[in-house]
Order: structure tokens, then sequence, then C-alpha cells
């Protein structure tokens, strides 16, 4: 199971209000006894932090405020000594516009090498006023900006962040240098940014119209021309190479890539990341963004294992990230339950008022399925505590370029970054730092119930369940990778994993499960009022039965 820490909201060593990377060490021996095999941290390189971190100034060094080399040096020894190998965050389709080679690329003339990393064009219409193309960048606004001497560079997400063109050997070979400077200090691995995203048509060609009605956030994922497109795994064979043969050089070693690709409801899409010469692990976000109905579910988990077994994949599952809202209150929408409400992007749309005890109940249902799934499990710092999502942020306060670069069209995805709670000590951040501090994104007063300190002495709490469910995990179903649907009831999700029966019921009324389960002994229970079993599944509530 791997740990999401996103690196600003987790620990302070000090009292900036920025977590930083000592703060993370110090907090490992809460890691390793939640039961986290390993963490996967944010991006941690020097930058602007206009994308907090995506928009990566210098890949081989450490942001200040985060801390040095040495800063994360000692993290993975120390990660190392508590068993729990490090991923780190790379991100390739573009960089920060502070980095070296933008700088040198803005200097430089048009046609130069320098520019030649990137995307330069000159832009069409008189004076070349337009832009090169009609694309549209993922967070709002067109995918280009003019620079001084009239051309126009390409920049999916923001202008902050140009995209970087693989085409070119000097780019190929620039990160080639940078994995294996991460993966000889003892990073286990990478988690890869923004993978569909890499790769674009040659002759950039306009994009046809977005579906009508698309969001503004939505209208780039719909370009064929800059999503999905092919030439990007030439690139992850490669970096299969890079690491294969740093793992054949240095035995002992044990890397892992897993690949960020969202394919919306597309797991025939999402399998061409995970064939055997390319990443090892690709994450399904369709059950995270499924809706709360039995059927939805179903599918969401069936058609991901169907596509992914075929080629002899793993499958990695997942319900909360830094850029969706976190499981808690998106599951206690009003409209949560709705068929209808699938969601193609992780910016959830629904405005629908939450209900927080019903949100936390299912919450706590998905876990103990998603702990029962074959494949690989990861979950978000934070979520262990139940944290819902901040939804009443000032605006002010917001920082993400999501919220900025839409004018505020789209909230984007602070509410999901708050630093975490650990004390109820209001002073220093709830222990979040060490001194008394301003947290960079602002806690709600609630936050005080979801401390870690609270939790641990609370037996209903989401951190016990967590721990529970992790440590039956590893007890009951990890070596067995089949699953077996089980068809109890239409109102269930229901399978069987290893000697264990995992059964859900994501609607709001009770159902019976027959007689032979339910004389089956009771392993786990996502219910808060205690564990007992007459076979009967409570609304919005998982067991995990061994027969
Ligand atoms: C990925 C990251 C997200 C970031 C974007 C641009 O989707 O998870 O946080 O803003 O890529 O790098």
């Amino acid at each position: 199971m791997v740990y999401q820490i996103y690196v600003r909201s987790f620990a302070d060593s000090g009292s900036d209000g920025i977590g930083d990377l000592p703060g993370i060490t110090g907090r490992i021996a809460y890691l390793a006894d939640l039961g986290v095999d390993a963490v996967w941290l944010t991006p941690f390189y020097p930058s602007p932090q206009r994308d907090h971190g995506y928009d990566v100034a210098d890949y081989l060094g450490v942001e200040p405020t985060y801390g040095d080399l040495a800063d994360i040096d000692a993290l993975i020894e120390q990660c190392h000594a508590h068993g729990l190998h490090v991923l780190a965050d790379i991100v390739p389709n573009h960089c920060s516009s502070d980095h070296r080679w933008f700088r040198d690329a803005l200097a430089a003339p048009p046609g130069s090498p320098a520019r030649d990393r990137f995307y330069f064009r000159d832009g069409i219409g008189p004076d070349g006023a337009q832009p090169p193309n009609n694309w549209s960048a993922v967070f709002g606004g067109s995918a280009w900006t003019r620079v001084a001497d009239g051309q126009w560079y390409l920049a999916t997400f923001t202008p902050w962040q140009p995209d970087l063109d693989w085409e070119n050997p000097a780019v190929v070979a620039s990160f080639d240098e940078i994995l294996r400077f991460w993966y000889a200090r003892g990073i286990d691995g990478f988690r890869v940014d923004a993978v569909t995203h890499l790769g674009k048509a040659p002759g950039l060609p306009d994009a046809p119209p977005p579906p009508v009605g698309a969001r503004e956030t939505d209208v780039a994922a719909h370009n064929p021309y800059a999503t999905y497109w092919p030439s990007a795994h030439e690139v992850w064979r490669h970096w299969r190479d890079v690491t294969d043969d740093f793992e054949r050089e240095h035995p002992g070693r044990q890397l892992v890539t897993v690949a960020e690709a969202y394919t919306a409801r597309r797991p025939d899409l999402l399998v061409d990341y995970v064939r055997p010469d390319e990443f090892h692990q690709a994450f399904s976000f369709d059950l995270m963004l499924a809706p709360w109905h039995p059927a939805a579910i179903r599918r969401a988990i069936d058609d991901t294992v169907q596509e992914l077994s075929a080629v002899g994949a793993a499958m990695t599952w997942t319900l909360n990230n830094h850029d969706t809202q976190r499981s808690v209150t998106r599951y206690g929408r009003a409209d949560a339950a709705d068929p209808a409400s699938w969601s193609g992007n992780n910016l959830v749309a629904s405005h629908a008022p939450v209900d927080l005890a019903v949100g936390t109940r299912r919450a706590r249902a998905a876990v103990v399925l998603l702990a029962g799934l074959p494949g690989s499990m990861y979950l978000y710092a934070g979520e262990e505590l139940g944290l819902p999502e901040v939804l009443d942020m000032p605006d002010a306060a917001r920082a993400d370029p999501v919220f900025l670069r839409t004018c505020g069209r789209e909230r984007g995805r602070d509410g999901c970054r708050v630093p975490l709670p650990w004390t109820t000590d209001v002073s220093t951040a709830f222990g979040f730092s060490r001194g008394s501090s301003t947290p960079w994104l602002p806690q709600p007063d609630t936050w005080r119930s979801f401390a870690v300190a609270v939790e641990e002495r609370d037996p209903t709490s989401m951190l016990q369940l967590y721990r529970e469910v992790l440590a039956a995990r590893r007890t009951h179903v990890l070596d067995d990778e089949t699953l077996a649907w089980l068809d109890v009831h239409a109102n269930l999700v229901g399978f069987r994993r290893a000697g264990i029966i995992v059964v859900l019921n994501p609607t709001a009324v009770p159902v019976a499960v027959g007689d032979e389960l339910a004389r089956a002994e009771l392993v786990l229970s996502s219910s808060a009022q205690g564990a007992t079993w007459s076979g009967i599944v409570a609304p919005d509530t998982a067991v995990w039965l061994r027969a």
C-alpha cells in the first residue's frame, strides 16, 4: 500500500506554515504504524510553486523551503530503515517557465536549438497575432502564450508550465540523467505526472470542436492531437529500459514506475501504459470517480480488471489524491448515488449539498472494498483521518492555478490540500508546525476533531479503521491476485479474493445475504457501530467474511 504525501501539507518541521522534508522524516513512525509499504512524495524540486511543485525549475535539486539534498537523503535512509520504499514524482510533460532550459530558450532567437526543447511556433494572421492553433489549456484559456519577439509557446496546463518537445533527443537525454540521478540517491521509483499529455501530433493541427457544453477544464482532454498521442509510448518504453538497466546494474534494487493517466472510463486506453515494457502500474481512476451505485461500482472495477488482466497487468486503485475532492465529501453529495453522476474529470463538478455523516460512512465502506481488490492500493494523506474537503475556503486564500486560471469559475483543488492536523494545539496549526505558524492554506476549526492524537484514542475513528483494514489486507488477501464475482443481490457488490468474501452495500436499504454467507465469520466491517454479523449488510457498509 502506497501513501501519497503532499509535501507542502504533511508536516512542517519549523514554523513557516509549509510542510517540508524533515517534517516527513519526523513522522515516519506514524506511517510505519499505519501499515504503509511505500510513500509517494509529490514534487520536492526547486519550483516557483505556481502549481505547487508540478512546475519544476531544477529536476536535480530540492526546493529550499522543503530542505536540501541532505534532507532527502536522510528521509530516504529513514524510510528504508523502517522498511518503507520511497517514490518520487516526476513531471516530464512540462517544466517551469523558471527552468534554465526555458530561460535560455527565451533569450535565444527563434529557430535556435534552445527553443527546440519546447514548442515555439509563429502565430497566424496579420503579424502572427493569433495563436498557432486552437488548442485549449487543461486549466482554462488558450494553450499558447506569446513572447516578446512575437513567437508563441505551447503550455498544456498553465503559461508557467511550458511543454517539452520529446522529439528532441536533448530532452530525452536530460531525463535519462534525472532518472538515474534519483535512482542512485536511493529513490525506489517514480509516479509519473500527466502521461496522457506527452507527445503531440506532427504539425500540431487544429483540434476538432469539443462536445457541446464541455466544461472549460474538459476541453483539452477532448483534443485528439494532444492527448493519448502514441509517440509518447516510445518514451515510456525507453524509461523502462533505463529503469531496468539500473536495476540490473544494482542487484538488490527493485524499482517501480506508476503512470498518472486519466483515461475517463476507457480502460482499453489505460492498458497501453502497462504493457510489459512500459510502466509497472497505472492508476485506475474510474472507481474513484464512479457514482456510489452498485452497478456503477461493479462496472468500474470489472472493466478495469477485464482489460488489465487480459494483458497480465497489475491493477492500481485509489480513492483520493491531491487533484480531486476528498472522498468523504464526494460520497456525501446528495447526487453521489445517481448512476448518471459519472465524472471523467477529477475536478468534481457537483455542487449538490453534502451530508458528511453519510459521506464518511460511505468512505469507510469504500476503503474496506478497495483493500479487498487485487492489485495495489494508494491512499492520500489525510484520507485515513477522514478529512473532508474544505469547501468554504475564502477566495483570497486559494492558491490553486485552476482557480486562478478559470477566474474562480472552477474552485480548484485547494480544499483537499489543507495541512494535516496532528494534535489539538491551535497555536501550532494543530501540530502541523513545530512552532507557532499560519499554515499556507487555512485549517478549519473542525480540524481539531480529526487530529491524529484524537483519532488514536477513539476506537471508532477513521484512523483505527484504516489500521485495521491495512492489517487485514496483509494477513488475508495479499497472496492471491484473482477476483471472482459473487452474485449475491442486485444491490450488493460482492466478490471473493483468496479465502475472503468482500460484500459492499452502497444503497440506503439493508440487504440480507442468504444463509450460507450469514453463517460465515466476520473478518472486518466498515461499520463504526462495532462488528457483529447477522447476515444483513447495513446501508453504506462493507464487510469481509470468511466462509
Ligand atoms: C498532474 C498533477 C497535478 C498537476 C498537473 C500538471 O495532473 O497531479 O497536480 O497540476 O499534473 O503538472
